[in-house]
């Protein structure tokens, strides 16, 4: 089955053809980043006229790869995200399947997050799972019983780890996104040539024995933390290396606990922050024989084609005439 994947929540539009969950037949992305970096943040404005210019020409790319005969559903993601770009990708989404009579599928955007880890694998990813959503705008651990079963086991109170990320890099004078910024500032950091000898971050709630998380005060915390010293390009990648570390404790912590406790076979993440390769390498490491499971980085940030996975595995057929945009769907 090849269903045309379509992604427009945030500040990309993604258009992808995806075979049978796994197979990316085609993967296109436009994004208006550049055009956000001088805001340091996604300006929804800029982002959802960016998508009306780009969106019918990236379908049309698209099918020129993979006819619109060999199409056999269209899916979108319908939320959550920013109203105006959510709008732009389902009424566009709407108006193919109807007017190609094709099946729609709807699929929420963290739900997709989840299902980019069966792109290009082969391997079957063991149930129960449990896995780990960071991005830019969710934190959320979830308890999945097979591919269609899941519990929210627990979210952010406050600040997402990806919005962390992008507010401290913001603070820093770094760019945007923050976290591919502040992941390169932190390896560049010598832990040898630093005063500081343990973390002088926060690691929130990492003990509150819930699986809820909190990364405002960590962010205030880096904040006060810098307005006390000069900031030196040292200077920054000590904060950075601290401040991920710190993230990714919590985020590690919590995530084995879940697993132990709900006797998970396996670890499942995804989101923009799943990219980071500190957060790869201590959770691989710490899971042990439990293994944890990344998609492909490309396919950590928002796609096309975890669209048209995830519409493949939960198949959420909906009617043409009646999907609406959620900006603010969660599982
Ligand atoms: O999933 P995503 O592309 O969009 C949302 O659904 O929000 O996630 C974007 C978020 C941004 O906050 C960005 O800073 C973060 O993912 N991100 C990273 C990395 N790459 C992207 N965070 C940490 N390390 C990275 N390498
Ligand atoms: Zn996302």
């Amino acid at each position: 089955m090849n269903i045309l994947g379509i992604e427009s929540t945030c500040d990309e539009t993604g258009v992808a053809v995806v075979r049978n969950g796994r197979e990316v037949l085609v993967n296109l992305l436009a994004s208006s980043v550049n055009l956000q970096k001088k805001y340091g943040g996604v300006v929804p404005e800029i982002a959802a006229r960016e998508q009306t210019r780009v969106i019918v020409p990236l379908i049309d790319q698209a099918l020129s790869i993979v006819p619109k005969d060999h199409v056999d559903a269209i899916a979108v993601s319908y939320g959550p995200g920013l109203v105006g770009s959510l709008v732009i990708g389902v009424e566009s989404a709407k108006v193919f399947a109807y007017a190609w009579q094709k099946p729609l599928i709807g699929v929420n955007h963290l739900v997709g997050h989840f299902f980019a880890n069966w792109i290009g694998r082969g391997e079957a990813i063991k149930f129960p799972a449990v896995a780990l959503i960071v991005s830019g705008g969710h934190t959320d651990l979830l308890f999945f019983k097979n591919l269609k079963r899941y519990q929210l086991l627990g979210s952010t109170l406050d600040d997402a780890a990806g919005e962390a990320f992008d507010k401290v890099s913001k603070f820093l004078g770094l760019g945007y996104p923050g976290g591919p910024e502040i992941e390169l500032k932190a390896r560049k950091f010598k832990f040898k040539s630093s005063n500081l000898k343990v973390n002088p971050f926060p690691k929130p709630m990492i003990g509150s024995g819930d699986f809820n998380f909190s990364y405002s005060g960590l962010k205030t915390a880096v904040v006060n933390h810098v307005d006390r010293q000069q900031t030196t390009d040292y200077r920054k990648e000590e904060v950075c290396y601290f401040f991920q570390e710190a993230v990714v404790d919590v985020l590690v912590s919590k995530t084995l606990t879940a697993a132990k406790r709900f006797g998970a076979k396996s670890i499942v993440v995804g989101g923009g922050v799943a990219a980071n390769g500190r957060l790869r390498e201590v959770l691989s490491e710490k899971a042990g024989d439990l293994k944890a499971f990344f998609p492909e980085k490309k396919f950590s940030v928002d796609n096309g084609a975890m669209i048209g996975a995830a519409a493949f595995f939960q198949q959420n057929f909906v009617d043409p005439l009646k999907l609406t945009a959620d900006s603010g769907l969660h599982f």
